[in-house]
Formats: structure tokens, C-alpha cells, sequence
């Protein structure tokens, strides 16, 4: 945990914030949700427990079955949770009181798991708002459902169609979008995780290795210097899936190789990095042309960050970069502002720049995606690509996204465009028709908004050119 001037100071901030916005008297209460476990198969065999991430950053501890309320009219601040009695102490030994705990992170005073039910009742009854969060889990909707007595989709919601609470989910994201020093310490520290992660895979890409044995190792170091990966590992020859699961193939020779996967610390801050490898150990010619656009396009992004940008700006100033180098390949031609006015680039590259990072790999994804990654006076575009951009704010100091540019040739994408006519005259389907077995490459780098500019995350930057790579793997 932080020191508990940090949970103080941050509770202070949400106070002060919701008094910004509420009227005086009639603020309301904030009800917080931790997780509880979750069984595998019997009660007594649970997944690996997750603390929910908006609790950890305001209340700190990393156990199961709390929850905490806010009175933003009083400032009265309670944790409800149980201590443990003879028959859990028998199996998980002894454990510090509830109190105890409640005052390590600067709460005064705690209550019975199960009284939280009558608070929340009083307020309702008493016409007070009851503030929370769209649960992300499907315990906390249905504890919420019947702390509320709403339903399961109406406490899911954000209001107004909804009853989770716009006005604390906005103050949420203020605060977590731009990240304390000590945050950036977690993600510099996971960052150096995710790099020692990504090269462990890279020495173990040898023809003839089934997938499997590389996410193993990779995934094996993560636990065993952090609390695991931050998502479900992304290592595939097939690239132009994006988010390729599947890790039972057998390494072939002249592949390429995309390996997307972080760690996640045991403080639950994430990385996310991205290479693309040749399987050969030496990417062929038309692979490396393909390479080096994507990498140009990463460190042209990278190069455009800084407070006062907009990312959805960088987005489009890099798939512009992208198409100009696709028509020196002779695979789209024409006028470069009229393809990108038309999104041309999202037959390569569907998905958007990146996304914001923190305690989530996609930074509070579960508030909706809209809320986190648009400022009230952006909107979202309908084409794919630009469409699929999950962070488009005006970047500020603190803010931490991903830059992960990518060039995936899918067929049934290409023929669907072709049979449709979409980018008619600026596509060459017969060139691209030489590409259908190419894959995908994608390259990831997370990012820090410095007050100049930005700086990448860990100490080290993961290798990217072709000749760093092909140098690292004729060595292994
Ligand atoms: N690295 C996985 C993702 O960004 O979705
Ligand atoms: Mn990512």
C-alpha cells in the first residue's frame, strides 16, 4: 500500500470535488464496493483475487468483501468489513482487526459487513442520493441491486438512462486519468516487469517451440517478480487477429511473431508492451518494410505527445504517416488528405492509437469508454479505426496511454471493403492480393504526458528496430 496521507488526500480531493458540482445539504452519500472472491469451481477454490481497481485507489486494502461509505454532507467516513472469528483464523490464520485496518488507510471508523444494508436503506428512505460506480463485477450489480433495491441493469448504468452516478464517475476519472508521483513510480517499476517479460519471450522463439511453452515463461517471471499479467496474453503468428488467444501452434520459420502482454505489479499497476518478431530470427525484406512503417508510426506518435494535444490529433497525424509510406509500397494510391478524410487507414489498422493505463490495462474502461477516453466536447467517429480510438482526450501532464500502432493485412476485411467498394480508387486490392499471408504487426510502448512532453515508461525502452531484434535474436 501507499502511505494513508495518500488515501486521505485523495478522499479529500473527491469531496471536494462532488461539493463542486453538488448543492450544499444535499450531496448524498458515496457507497464503494470492493470485490469478493471468486470460486473456480467450489466456494473454497477462488481465481486469484482482483481487488476491485477504484477501491484500491481510494481505500488501499487489498482484500476481499469490504465496501466504505462517503458522507459528502458530513464528511463521515465508514468501512464495512468482518473481522475474522475462530473458523476463519483455523484456516487463514490470525489476521489484524477491521479497525486496524480502517485506520491504516485513514479511516476512523468501521462497522459489520452486514450494516452496510441499513445505511444505505436510511439514506434512501430519507431521500438522500446514493452515489456509486457502474460495477465492473457481477457480485457488486447484484449487491448494489440489493442494497438499492433497483435492478440489476438499472444499477449498471451510468444515469440518467441508469443509477450509477455521473457526477462521481466524472470526478473518478479526473482523478485517476492523471497519475500521483507515487503512481508513476508503481508504473516505471511494472514497466521494468513487462521488459524482462518481453525478453523472456523473445529468447525463446525458436522454430519448432509450441506457442504455449513461450506464454508460460513469459507469464512465469510476472508472477514471480509482481501479482501476474495485467490481460490474458496476446502471442501469435497469426497478427492479424488482434486479440489472438490461441497459443497452440507450432513455431513455423519466417513468421512473424506479435507478442502483446504486460505485468501487473503487486500494487495492480500495468504494463502493456507489443513487439513483432520473425520466428526466423531475421525479418525478410517485405516484412521489414512493413516493420519499419509501423515503427515510424510509433516513434511519430510518440514524438507528437504533449500537454495540450488532443490524442485523437496524434492518431491522425500518424495514420497519415502510415498511408504515405503504404503508397511508396504502391498498395493504396492517391491523394493523402482525401484518404485519411476518408479513414482509408483502418483497412490496416482498425483499432485506435492506444488507450489510457493505470490500475487497468484500459484505465476505467468499465465507467464506459466514451466517459474516460472523450472530453465533453469530443464525439466519437463512425469509421472504423478513428471509430475504434478508445482515447481521444486533450492530453494533460500525468496522463499515461499506450502507443501502439499497428499494420494487419485481414482477408475477409480486404474482400469485404473490395465487394463493397469501399476505398474505391485509393486501395490496390491486386497488390494487396500478394498480402493475404503476411499477418500483422503491431509495436507498444506506454507512455507518461510530461508537463514538456512525454517520456516512455521502465527504465529501458523494449528493443524496436530491425537491426537491434535481429541482432538480440542471432545472439540467443
Ligand atoms: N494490449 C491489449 C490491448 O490493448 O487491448
Ligand atoms: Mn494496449
Amino acid at each position: 500500500m501507499f502511505s494513508k496521507e495518500v488515501y486521505i488526500e485523495r478522499r479529500r480531493k473527491l469531496l471536494a470535488k462532488m461539493a463542486s458540482v453538488l448543492d450544499e445539504g444535499k450531496r448524498g452519500i458515496a457507497l464503494f464496493i470492493g470485490n469478493v472472491e471468486a470460486p473456480a469451481q467450489y466456494k473454497d477454490n477462488c481465481y486469484n483475487f482482483r481487488q476491485d481497481s477504484s477501491w484500491l485507489y481510494y481505500f488501499g486494502l487489498d482484500a476481499p468483501r469490504y465496501a466504505a461509505v462517503l458522507d459528502f454532507d458530513s464528511g463521515e467516513e465508514v468501512i464495512f468489513a468482518d473481522d475474522v472469528e475462530i473458523g476463519d483464523i483455523i484456516w487463514m490464520g490470525p489476521q489484524p482487526s477491521i479497525q486496524s485496518l480502517a485506520e491504516s488507510v485513514g479511516v476512523k471508523k468501521s462497522a459489520p459487513y452486514a450494516a452496510l444494508d441499513g445505511v444505505v436503506k436510511k439514506a434512501l428512505a430519507l431521500g438522500r442520493k446514493v452515489h456509486f460506480l457502474p460495477p465492473s463485477r457481477y457480485y457488486n450489480t447484484m449487491k448494489l441491486a440489493s442494497l438499492t433495491g433497483w435492478s440489476n441493469e438499472e444499477v449498471s448504468k451510468n444515469a440518467p438512462e441508469g443509477k450509477a452516478s455521473l457526477e462521481l464517475v466524472k470526478a473518478v476519472i479526473s482523478m485517476r486519468l492523471v497519475k500521483e508521483d507515487c503512481e508513476i513510480e508503481e508504473l516505471d517499476k511494472v514497466g521494468d516487469i513487462g521488459y524482462e517479460m518481453h525478453t523472456v519471450a523473445r529468447n525463446n522463439i525458436v522454430p519448432g517451440v509450441i506457442e504455449q511453452e513461450i506464454v508460460g515463461k513469459m507469464e512465469g517471471l510476472t508472477l514471480s517478480k509482481g501479482w501476474g499479467v495485467s490481460f490474458p496474453t496476446i502471442l501469435t503468428q497469426h497478427g492479424e487477429t488482434l486479440h489472438n488467444h490461441y497459443h497452440d501452434k507450432l513455431i513455423e520459420p519466417g513468421n512473424l511473431m506479435v507478442i502483446d502482454a504486460g505485468a501487473e505489479s503487486n500494487m495492480h499497476y500495468a504494463s502493456d508492451n507489443t513487439r513483432t518478431y520473425p520466428t526466423s530470427g531475421k525479418y525478410s525484406s517485405r516484412q521489414a518494410d512493413v516493420y519499419n512503417i509501423v515503427l515510424e508510426c510509433n516513434d511519430f506518435a510518440f514524438s507528437m505527445v504533449r500537454p495540450g494535444i488532443t490524442y485523437r490529433e496524434v492518431h491522425i497525424a500518424t495514420s497519415r504517416v502510415m498511408l504515405e509510406r503504404l503508397k511508396a509500397l504502391d498498395i493504396v494510391r492517391g491523394d493523402l488528405d482525401s484518404m485519411v478524410e476518408e479513414g482509408i487507414a483502418g483497412l490496416f489498422m482498425p483499432h485506435g492509437l492506444g488507450h489510457n493505463m493505470g490500475l487497468d490495462v484500459h484505465d476505467m474502461e468499465d465507467f464506459g469508454e466514451d466517459l474516460v477516453g472523450y472530453d465533453d466536447d469530443q464525439r466519437r467517429a463512425d469509421k472504423l479505426g478513428l471509430g475504434n480510438l478508445r482515447m481521444a482526450r486533450r492530453l494533460k501532464p500525468g496522463y499515461v496511454i499506450t502507443d501502439e500502432p499497428g499494420i494487419y493485412f485481414i482477408p475477409a476485411l480486404i474482400e469485404k471493403w473490395k465487394k463493397e467498394g469501399t476505398g474505391k480508387g485509393f486501395v490496390n486490392y491486386d497488390k494487396l492480393l500478394t498480402y493475404y499471408d503476411f499477418g500483422g504487426i503491431r509495436i507498444e510502448d506506454d507512455v507518461l504526458v510530461t508537463p514538456t512532453g512525454a517520456r516512455r515508461l521502465g527504465s529501458k525502452r523494449l528493443p524496436a528496430t530491425v537491426r537491434e531484434i535481429e541482432e538480440l535474436m542471432r545472439r540467443q
